[in-house]
């Protein structure tokens, strides 16, 4: 037994009981468990498995896992375990529609050097196997990760167990298999069968209130199990005899409407009894008829009118079913919602509440009329839903100049307000929130632009009444009590974090506290702006789907957390904008079709080098990063189409010098007064158009289309060749004299190798002209140390990691930052702030250092040639002086993790590559790698002064 430290006596404690039911469970001594690794926790258990050898994670999984515990039966016999099992990226998920879905999972031993050998699934209509839609039969295969469903094909609503036999190369079979599920949903394949209603009296384009409607159900007998299917034109909300199931906040969330509605899928089976049942959707304003681009003033983007639609599927008990669906006999009537816009916030009467549990009362009620719309666009959620992940409590409730109360819940964060109140009828709450405070200690709001951020509670004067808006959300760390009857008290609110749900997979942390915090601001940028979709700002009235913030994040995001499904469901969003001509949306869904028109500063619509790129390096990036080749399968029509069009933009194919780009955009080397960079466009845009050229050849080739790969090959080498000759002199000096100029063209593999060390130096030249700083704007900043480590220079990298005055990572971090913000210097050493018309403090772009931090600092990735971590490159690159750093990854086959320390100049690494991967491990100063196989290891080597390795 390990010795328990007296701080952590109690929550070991929890996994000792944890895990001595779990030895219960399989009838061994609970004696017999042994915690391998040292603790070092605080929070909750999440355990994840539960058959030996068994992996405990520790921590609160919603700030990501801080240690694990591996656990295991000292008597019993090498033992292969699976666990993880997922089905399209999701455990259990119920509602898809996909025809062919597929299924990973997770080897566990006790041995080292583990593969797979073969497996074979079995899917079946109930937990025991006997009505078998799919057996795979034996294959012999190491691949463990999205095996494609290949059996009869699937029925809608109905639950599939599926499970899983493996061998390993040591000839050891699997012990029992976690049970694991799948549900379908409706399958409706273009004919959703609901009609669409819209309370009668919702018919005023400029009003935003939220409305109920409702309808009684029998429920005839015992139920074995119901699932609502349902969407909403607005935003909705589905009560079931006053029960609501709160992991669907949002929904559907935000697609191109006229294209894509998507349904959710809610299991309602405990919250329905025999007799009668209320069904009450609450329906708002939301995306389709709100405001949006609140700078360009649109309204109604989408309809003018808002609406539900939704199918109620019951299985009884005695095998018969029953399946009603919303009709013009359902009733309306206003909700306590007297207005709702996500920007602007949300005013509620509490003094109109019903019960919900109750039927309506009669005479209160109006008609609906039904909605006359295109009934094919509805498909299945493909998308995680929306729901709140974390609750904080506020850290301080500060004064501002008028003596009214701040709450200042101490982090930048995306979501809202929960409180208690208790007062007469009529009195008001009212709140308004912003993300900083000015000099004087108010709230600052200017930067929300025409945002206003504002919740208006009215109270009903029944006791204690408690609220959170519903279909708005705000961005905020302070929150101004402008109205409250009484004091209002820390103990009454509560800030509920808001985003899409994708579980952590990654974490990072290294000896400097302040790069440290940069990684919690990055973590915490991404909660807050992932939200249904990746979005640049959540706070002013923007909040829009960037691809080019999305493109220069996603690999950061992919590592803190599992956005497969959110990135799936933004690029399906991203299909269905892309033009006739090929042509990609600056923000998806496209609520900018006709800037060009009415922005003065966007000259076009669409198209802009970096941003609309996001259509070929976001697909790309989902594969590398999760093994899925179904992204690149599905998207590689509208990747294709992408280079296409500019392939008849460019100058003689190969050099892109038209159309309106955003360019590097906020460089700070920028002329006054503009945001765009001093890297000029024809530069910029070449580039990337190389780099889709050449990722297009390669997932042509893999997905074996050998014609295309090879034209889009040829045509990579022309662009590439032209570049050169338009952009270096024949002696190898880059004419375009700016930091990000340097670090494209090394970091997209355009400059020649006998240049590249001129450009490098060059790059260092010019940084230092800037006295060791950045100048970089949104296109060079992600990959600045990339290149500087990977071209021989990680002094310099980490020199610019870690300058702390302005412009740097950490001179932001200096000042309090909590998440990252859009301007190296949005707030400057001097206290006065940047230009309200663009000052976000919570946009992640900055934040794609992250990816530096996590797989050259700390030195985990997956290797060029293992996409998904099927092969892992561990290469940690110490130096700054950080003495030790650690990545921990939830990868596709399981966790992998390096830790590495220094005590003088000896280096201790230890690494653990997971089950049916290897590794390779690169020590620093150490020509040849190590090749790993499955196991954890320690090594140690020796480190030159200054810790540069090659
Ligand atoms: C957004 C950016 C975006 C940019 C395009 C801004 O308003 O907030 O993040 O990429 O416009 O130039």
């Amino acid at each position: 037994m390990p010795p328990i430290l007296p701080d952590e006596k109690r929550e070991l404690l929890v996994i000792l009981k944890t895990a001595t039911e779990i030895l219960e469970h399989i009838k061994t001594d609970p004696n017999d468990i042994y915690i391998k690794d040292e603790i070092e926790f605080a929070g909750k258990v999440q355990v994840t498995g539960w058959i030996f050898p068994c992996r405990l994670y520790v921590g609160d999984h919603t700030m990501g896992f801080v240690a694990h515990l591996n656990c295991r039966d000292t008597r019993s016999k090498p033992m292969l375990n699976l666990n993880g099992l997922t089905c399209e990226h999701r455990v259990n998920p119920i509602g898809i529609d996909e025809p062919s879905p597929r299924f990973s999972w997770i080897l566990n031993s006790d041995e080292t050097n583990v593969l797979q050998t073969a497996y074979r699934v079995l899917v079946s209509t109930d937990a025991d196997f006997s009505k078998t839609v799919w057996d795979s039969g034996r294959i012999k295969s190491n691949r463990s990760v999205l095996i494609a469903y290949d059996g009869e094909p699937l029925c809608p609503s109905t639950r599939y167990y599926w499970t899983v036999e493996v061998e390993d190369n040591h000839g050891i079979t699997n012990g029992a298999c976690p049970e694991a599920f799948f549900e379908t949903g409706l399958m409706a394949d273009g004919n959703w069968p609901a009609l669409f209603i819209s309370p009668k009296n919702e018919n005023d384009p400029t009003r935003s209130e939220g409305w109920y409607l409702s309808k009684t159900y029998e429920i005839r007998g015992a139920v074995a199990s119901a699932r609502i299917y349902a969407t909403a034109l607005g935003l909705y909300s589905v009560t079931v005899n006053g029960i609501i199931d709160e992991n669907y906040l949002l929904a559907p969330g935000w697609t191109n409407y006229n294209s894509r509605l998507l349904y959710q899928t809610i299991d309602i089976t405990d919250s329905l009894q025999i007799g009668s049942n209320i069904i009450t959707a609450h329906i708002g304003t939301g995306w389709y008829k709100g405001d949006l681009a609140g700078w360009m003033s649109k309204r109604c983007v989408y309809g003018n009118r808002i609406g539900f639609s939704m199918v109620m599927h019951v299985a009884y008990e005695d095998e018969t079913e029953e399946t009603v669906m919303t009709d013009e006999t359902w009733e309306s009537f206003p909700s306590p919602v007297l207005y709702t816009e996500i920007y602007n916030g949300e005013t509620y009467d509490a003094r109109r509440e019903t019960d919900l549990s109750m039927p309506p009362k009669s005479g209160g009620t109006g008609p609906v009329v039904l909605l006359d719309m295109d009934r094919s666009t509805v498909c299945a959620q493909d998308g995680p839903p929306i729901a709140v992940h974390e609750v904080l409590e506020p850290v301080e409730l500060l004064t501002d100049s008028q003596g009214r109360t701040i709450l200042d819940f101490g982090q930048n964060l995306t979501g809202w307000v929960r409180f208690q109140v208790e007062g007469p009828a009529g009195s008001e709450v009212m709140l308004k929130h912003g993300e900083i405070l000015t000099a004087e200690g108010d709230l600052y709001t200017e930067n929300l632009r025409a945002a206003k951020q504002e919740i208006l509670y009215i109270l009903k004067g029944d006791g204690i009444e408690e609220y959170h808006p519903c279909f708005t959300f705000q961005g905020f760390r302070y929150v101004l009590v402008e109205k409250y009857p009484g004091t209002p008290k820390k103990k009454d609110f509560r800030a509920e974090v808001v985003h899409s749900k994708m579980p952590p997979t990654g974490d990072f942390s290294c000896s400097n506290p302040l790069i440290n915090q940069l990684n919690h601001n990055i973590h915490w940028g991404m909660k807050g702006n992932f939200l249904d979709i990746p979005t640049d700002c959540p706070q002013r009235d923007e909040r829009l789907g960037w691809t080019g913030d999305a493109q220069v994040f996603i690999g950061t995001a992919c590592n803190l957390r599992n956005t497969a499904s959110f990135f799936t469901k933004w690029l399906r969003d991203m299909r269905t904008e892309q033009k006739p001509d090929g042509g990609i949306p600056h923000v998806i869904p496209d609520v900018l079709f006709d800037a060009a028109e009415t922005d003065d500063l966007l000259e076009g619509a669409h198209s802009a080098t970096g941003w609309a790129d996001a259509a070929v390096i976001c697909p790309w990036t989902i594969y590398r990063q999760y093994g899925d080749e179904r992204i690149l399968e599905e998207n590689y029509g509208m990747m294709k189409r992408w280079v296409e069009c500019i392939r008849r933009q460019a100058r003689d194919e190969v050099i892109w010098d038209t159309g309106f780009h955003f360019g590097d955009w906020v460089a700070l080397d920028a002329k006054e007064g503009s945001y765009f960079g001093a890297t000029p466009n024809d530069y910029t845009a070449t580039v990337f158009y190389a780099n889709s050229a050449d990722i297009l050849s390669r997932t042509a080739a893999l997905l074996g289309n050998e014609d295309d790969s090879e034209h889009y090959g040829a045509l990579y080498r022309r662009i590439r060749s032209a570049f050169l000759e338009k952009f270096y002199t024949p002696s190898g000096r880059l004419a375009v004299r700016t930091q990000t100029a340097h670090v494209l063209a090394l970091h997209f593999n355009l400059v020649t190798k006998e240049h590249a060390q001129r450009t490098v130096d060059d790059l260092v030249k010019i940084i230092g002209e800037e006295n060791g700083h950045l100048t970089t704007g949104f296109l060079g900043t992600p990959y600045i140390c990339t290149v500087l480590a990977r071209y021989g220079r990680l002094d310099e990298a980490y020199k610019l990691l870690l300058q702390e005055d302005y412009p740097s990572w950490l001179y932001q971090v200096k000042q309090g930052a909590t998440t990252i913000w859009e301007h190296w210097d949005g707030l400057k050493p001097d206290g006065s702030l940047w230009s309200p018309d663009m000052n976000s403090f919570n946009h992640y772009a900055y934040g794609s250092v992250g990816y530096w931090l996590y797989t050259t600092m700390a030195g985990l990735e997956a290797a060029e040639n293992g996409p998904g971590y099927k092969i892992i490159d561990f290469r940690p690159r110490p130096g700054g002086g950080i003495t030790s750093a650690s990545m921990r990854r939830e990868t596709p086959y399981g966790l992998a993790e390096i830790i590495w320390k220094l005590v003088g100049d000896e280096m201790t690494v230890i690494v653990e590559v997971p089950c049916n991967t290897s590794a390779r491990l690169f020590l620093p100063g150490q020509r040849d790698a190590e090749i790993l196989g499955s196991g954890r290891y320690e090594r140690k080597t020796i480190i030159r002064t200054g810790g540069i390795s090659v």
